[in-house]
């Protein structure tokens, strides 16, 4: 394994992970190869190519396109597929379920034809908790049914299964890790903690979903890659592990962490109309991925705070995104009439 495409890897997680993979292992050199939709930004990734100018390449390209796929492994000489890539906002995908299905089911097929085709030696793929649908009590373990309630959570088992059914009908490797919320740098606002975060910054309201009483494991991004660095050198092939704290908070215990990070008052809370089909609660068992050696060294409240510090910090990178056209029109249909009423 020495030559890894990772696909999303203009993304939040994805471009977290390239950093931390050129950084651990001198002799890997990393492809990207992203499509850059709106999330996914070649700014997140200035410095890597900068530092890592020989060990680093970026292809534009959506993984949905079968020919440039193939032709970027083969020339690339690719040996391990890392497929980050995905519509990846459950709000976006109760807005166009279609583009979900696309990439996140069809483009991981294509993903996985190729490392079919060019006998790779891995591919991982980058799976969510959601796929477990909401728990409302004791925590999903990896054997569990799915019972995926949005459209982004139902694309997402399709591929997360596809992976798997490649496995086990052509023994290819794979391998799949479901993670919990991440937060932590460059994750496009639109996600609760960034989203916040900035409001905040901004004296503007934070738009809390129904009571706020829903509970999510935020864990820390690098974290996360951490975990996945461990599966795809220690992890068994056909296997899934789940990634997280393993501990959860209510979205009101969240918001006021971000408000007391900033020094923010609580009258910014606004109640607004819930999410449809919103799930309640995710709560991960991560024993299996503990028995591997792993240890999240973030507890929920630590990787939120250090989040904000760097949202606090960072105002070149979200700026021009929050006042861009694009981010407007989504803001305005999604906020505009919970807002107002
Ligand atoms: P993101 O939305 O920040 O980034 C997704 C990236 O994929 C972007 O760079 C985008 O340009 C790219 N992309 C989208 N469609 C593409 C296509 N058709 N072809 C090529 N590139 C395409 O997402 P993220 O939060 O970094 O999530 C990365 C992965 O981790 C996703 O698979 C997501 O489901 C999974 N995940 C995310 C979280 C989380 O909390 N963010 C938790 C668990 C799992
Ligand atoms: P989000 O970041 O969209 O992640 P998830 O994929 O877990 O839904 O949302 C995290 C939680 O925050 C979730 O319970 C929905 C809630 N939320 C709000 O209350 N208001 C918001 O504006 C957003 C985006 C999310």
């Amino acid at each position: 394994m020495r030559k890894l495409m990772v696909t999303g890897g203009a993304g939040f997680i994805g471009s977290n992970f390239v950093r931390y993979m050129l950084e651990k292992y001198p002799d890997y050199s990393i492809v990207v190869y992203d499509k850059l939709t709106y999330a996914g930004r070649l700014e997140n990734l200035q410095d890597v190519a900068a530092r890592f100018a020989g060990r680093y390449k970026f292809v534009r390209g959506d993984i949905c396109d079968m020919e440039l796929v193939d032709q970027t492994v083969q020339r690339e000489g690719v040996d391990t597929i890392i497929n980050f890539a995905a519509e990846t906002h459950v709000d976006r995908s109760l807005m166009d379920p279609g583009a979900f299905i696309q990439t996140d089911v069809y483009g991981t097929f294509v993903l996985l034809e190729a490392a079919k085709k060019f006998k790779l030696e891995r591919y991982h793929q980058i799976g969510t908790d959601e796929v477990y649908g909401q728990v409302l009590k004791s925590r999903s373990q990896e054997q569990d049914n799915l019972e995926p309630r949005s459209p982004y959570s139902a694309s997402k088992a399709g591929g997360d299964l596809m992976a798997l059914a490649y496995y086990e009908s052509w023994g290819l490797p794979v391998t799949v890790t479901r993670g919990s919320n991440n937060v932590g740098p460059y994750q496009y606002p639109e996600k609760v903690v960034p989203l916040f975060a900035t409001n905040a910054l901004d004296n503007e309201p934070l738009p809390v979903y129904g009571d706020g009483l829903q509970m999510r494991d935020y864990q820390y991004v690098i974290d996360h890659c951490e975990g996945i660095d461990l599966v795809l050198h220690q992890g068994e092939l056909g296997e899934v592990y789940n990634v997280g704290t393993g501990a959860e908070m209510t979205n009101l215990e969240m918001t006021q962490i971000v408000l007391e990070t900033l020094g923010k008052p609580e009258s910014l809370i606004q109640h607004v109309a819930d999410r449809a089909g919103h799930d309640r609660r995710y709560a991960l068992d991560v024993s299996k991925l503990r028995a591997l050696g792993w240890e999240s060294h973030h507890s929920c409240a630590e990787a939120i705070i250090k989040t904000v510090r760097w949202y606090a910090e960072n105002e070149w990178w979200w700026r021009p995104i929050k006042g861009g056209e694009l981010y407007q029109e989504y803001y305005q249909e999604q906020y505009g009439k919970r807002l107002a009423s």
